[in-house]
């Protein structure tokens, strides 16, 4: 029994039956490697029926890296400017404000990096602005609020609409997944103009049906991992049944939205800030490189709409 993940030589004929007989079983977390033959196969007892598909946007179709590097560094210069105009902090004292500020957000500032599944890779704006004024003023920054925060944020723009897509042809998978008569949809933590400006740069805006974004959902705790954006595209979709939804994402928040909110099935990508073990454990069915291997879950029989 071993969770699958990237290094797996994958698909590969058994594999493949493998994951198929997987969905069809949903025995949550584990996979079976084997090399089967078709007969010893388990036949889907109750067909799982697809009717959309909603990704998450940074981390599982986009690289926001780039993106989230250049806005903690901004943002860090931002929190120094503050600690040097206000009087009766020390230098080690802003250091250590520094430190918590990364903590807070989720951020590795020796590797550069997100630590795994981390509030800046998984939160709206609105949240991760709200986290840092309380991260700054809890570690001493008197006199920091919400606003003073949100305008550091604002004064660096689209930080993320320049993001490239983590898999070469994005479309072609769309394309893909919307002939077998599937909705795609995106639920992001990022805001309404990045990420129309991504789908547009990724030319798959036309190919999506519906979008929710991070400031389009209550600001306190309305956005991922709460059920309700899922429950809003299952409204939005026509009333379809979160059953008939599979949720990709590359963030606890995502496996947990899914989990939660009653979705058919959960897929955890790798491309982003969440471990395997991380998503497993927050909900996903399955984990998979990238999106890109979404392609051999799309098989017709599991597609009856
Ligand atoms: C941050 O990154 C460094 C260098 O990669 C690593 O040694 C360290 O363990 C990381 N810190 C955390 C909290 O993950």
């Amino acid at each position: 029994m071993v969770y699958l993940r990237y290094y797996v030589p994958f698909p590969f004929l058994g594999l493949f039956l493998t994951i198929r007989s997987y969905i069809a079983g949903r025995a949550r977390g584990i996979l079976t490697l084997s090399n089967s033959p078709c007969s010893e196969i388990t036949a889907p007892t109750s067909p799982f029926v697809f009717a959309q598909v909603v990704f998450d946007k940074d981390g599982t179709l986009g690289d926001c890296m780039p993106a989230l590097r250049a806005w903690c560094s901004e943002m860090t210069k931002a929190v120094r400017r503050r600690c040097d105009d206000t009087d009766g902090i020390s230098a080690a004292h802003a250091d250590r404000i520094v430190s918590d500020f990364h903590s807070s957000i989720g951020w590795n500032s020796t590797s550069n990096d997100l630590l795994p599944s981390a509030p800046l890779s998984s939160r709206t704006w609105a949240e991760v602005v709200d986290i840092s004024a309380t991260g700054l003023r809890d570690s001493g920054l008197d006199g920091v609020d919400r606003d003073e925060v949100l305008r550091w944020h604002r004064d660096l723009g689209l930080v993320d609409a320049e993001d490239p897509p983590l898999i070469d042809d994005m479309a072609g998978l769309f394309e893909h997944i919307r002939r077998l008569g599937i909705l795609i949809s995106i639920c992001t933590s990022d805001d309404r103009a990045s990420t129309d400006a991504c789908m547009t740069r990724w030319n798959v805006r036309h190919l999506v049906d519906f979008s929710i974004c991070g400031d389009e959902v209550d600001a306190r705790g309305g956005g991922k991992p709460s059920p309700g954006p899922l429950w809003e595209l299952c409204r939005l979709a026509g009333g379809i049944s979160p059953r008939e939804c599979m949720v990709v994402g590359d963030t606890t928040s995502d496996a947990e939205m899914g989990q939660r909110s009653g979705a058919g099935f959960v897929v955890g990508v790798l491309t982003g800030s969440g471990t395997a073990e991380q998503l497993i454990r927050s909900g996903a069915d399955i984990v998979l490189p990238d999106v890109g291997y979404l392609r051999y879950l799309f098989l017709p029989q599991f597609c009856l709409r």
